[in-house]
C-alpha cells in the first residue's frame, strides 16, 4: 500500500514535470523571457531594500534568492538550436557559439544565489551579498544579450 502511494506520487510528479517540459519545448523563448522578467522583479525588490525604499524583509529576500536559483536551474535548457530568432528574443547569437560558457555562467549564478541565501540575515549582510549577485546579471547580459533601445 505504501509502495503504491509512493508510486502514485512519483507518477504525478512525472506528469507535472512533463507538462512544464512540454511548454518549454513549445515556446522556449517565451519561457526564458518570463523567467528573466521574474529575475528582474526579484532583483528590484532587493534593490529597493538596499536603497531604503522599502524595509528589509528576510522572507522577501529569500524569495528573490529562490527565484534566482530556479532561474539558474531552468534557463540552460531553454536555448535549443531552433530558438535563435523570433519571439522578440534578445538572446545574442554568441550563446550558441559558446554554449558551455553560457551554461557555466548559470551554474555560477545559482551558486551565488545559494550563498546569498545562506549569508543574508539583515540589511548589512544583504548589502554585502548584492555586489556579487549583481555581477551575474550584468556580466552575462553584456556578452549574451543584445541591447535593445
Ligand atoms: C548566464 C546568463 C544570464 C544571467 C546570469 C542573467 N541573465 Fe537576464 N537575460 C539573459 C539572456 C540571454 C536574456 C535574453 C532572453 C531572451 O530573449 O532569450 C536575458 C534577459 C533579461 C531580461 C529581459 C527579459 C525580457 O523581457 O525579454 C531581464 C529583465 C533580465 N534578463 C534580468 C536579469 C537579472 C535581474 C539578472 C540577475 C539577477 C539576470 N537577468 C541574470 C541572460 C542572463
Amino acid at each position: 500500500m505504501k509502495l503504491r502511494t509512493a508510486f502514485a506520487a512519483a507518477a504525478l510528479a512525472a506528469v507535472a514535470f512533463g507538462a512544464t517540459a512540454v511548454v518549454a519545448q513549445q515556446d522556449p523563448i517565451a519561457a526564458r523571457k518570463a523567467i528573466m522578467k521574474s529575475n528582474g522583479a526579484a532583483m528590484g525588490a532587493l534593490v529597493k531594500m538596499t536603497k531604503g525604499e522599502s524595509p528589509f524583509d528576510l522572507a522577501t529576500a529569500k524569495k528573490s534568492f529562490a527565484t534566482f536559483e530556479e532561474a539558474a536551474a531552468k534557463m540552460p535548457a531553454l536555448y535549443p538550436a531552433d530558438s535563435k530568432t523570433g519571439g522578440d528574443t534578445s538572446a545574442a547569437p554568441k550563446i550558441w557559439e559558446d554554449m558551455a560558457d553560457f551554461k557555466a555562467k548559470f551554474v555560477k549564478f545559482g551558486e551565488d544565489a545559494k550563498a546569498a541565501d545562506a549569508s543574508v540575515k539583515d540589511l548589512d549582510t544583504l548589502k554585502a551579498a548584492m555586489g556579487n549577485l549583481g555581477k551575474n546579471c550584468g556580466g552575462c547580459h553584456e556578452v549574451y544579450r543584445i541591447k535593445k533601445s
